[in-house]
């Protein structure tokens, strides 16, 4: 039971300190990733890995209700973080004086760089953005049936929704 406690508190902590999902204009891109979409995203994949059993097989009895209500809250944030990025006209990648995560890294790109490309196909950020919400809409409606197959692959597909952005919009292949 300690575990639920534990993941329920992350959640409130989120969401009691977060930026609104709906507020993207306002909070930068930095903020919703690293306030929103991973602790969110995390939480889902880890009660995701809590469904396997020893043998490896998917058992929807692993989690008890309030593990399955977090996980639609969860998907319910993670779905509007996304529609909210896909909308929003302008992004603001970070606030004067915060780095980004990896910022120190080689050939890590800069906040004006991560601009200029998001900027330049602004059309191709929002489907990525959208491809989000899309997968966590499946994990909503996964949560709401207790379907352990369909949110495993919802999970995964959510993952590639990360992936497939940051490869565009972050850790870009200089060309
Ligand atoms: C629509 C595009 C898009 C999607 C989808 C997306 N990200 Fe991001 N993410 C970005 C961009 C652009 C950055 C680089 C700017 C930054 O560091 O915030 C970033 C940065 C981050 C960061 C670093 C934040 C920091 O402190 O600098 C984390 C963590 C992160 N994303 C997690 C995720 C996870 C987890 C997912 C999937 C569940 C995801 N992102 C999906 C665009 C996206």
């Amino acid at each position: 039971m300690r575990i639920v406690f534990l993941f329920l508190a992350a959640v409130s902590l989120v969401t009691a300190c977060g930026p609104m999902p709906g507020d993207a204009g306002k909070a930068t891109l930095r903020q919703v990733m690293a306030d929103t979409i991973e602790p969110q995203s995390a939480l889902v994949q880890d009660m995701t890995f809590e469904l396997y059993d020893d043998n490896g097989e998917l058992d929807p009895r692993r989690l008890s209700t309030s593990h399955w209500d977090v996980i639609e809250q969860a998907g319910k944030d993670l779905e509007k973080a996304g529609r909210a990025l896909a909308r929003a006209e302008t992004h603001k990648v970070t606030a004067e004086g915060v780095a980004l995560q990896g910022a120190d890294a080689e050939g890590a790109a800069t906040p004006e760089e991560i601009a200029a490309w998001i900027e330049a196909d602004h059309d191709g950020f929002a489907a990525e953005a959208r491809k989000l919400a899309g997968a966590a809409q499946n994990i909503v409606v996964a949560a709401q049936l207790r379907d352990a197959i369909e949110l495993d692959a919802a999970a995964l597909s959510l993952g590639d929704t990360c992936s497939s952005c940051h490869n565009q919009f972050w850790y870009r292949q200089s060309e």
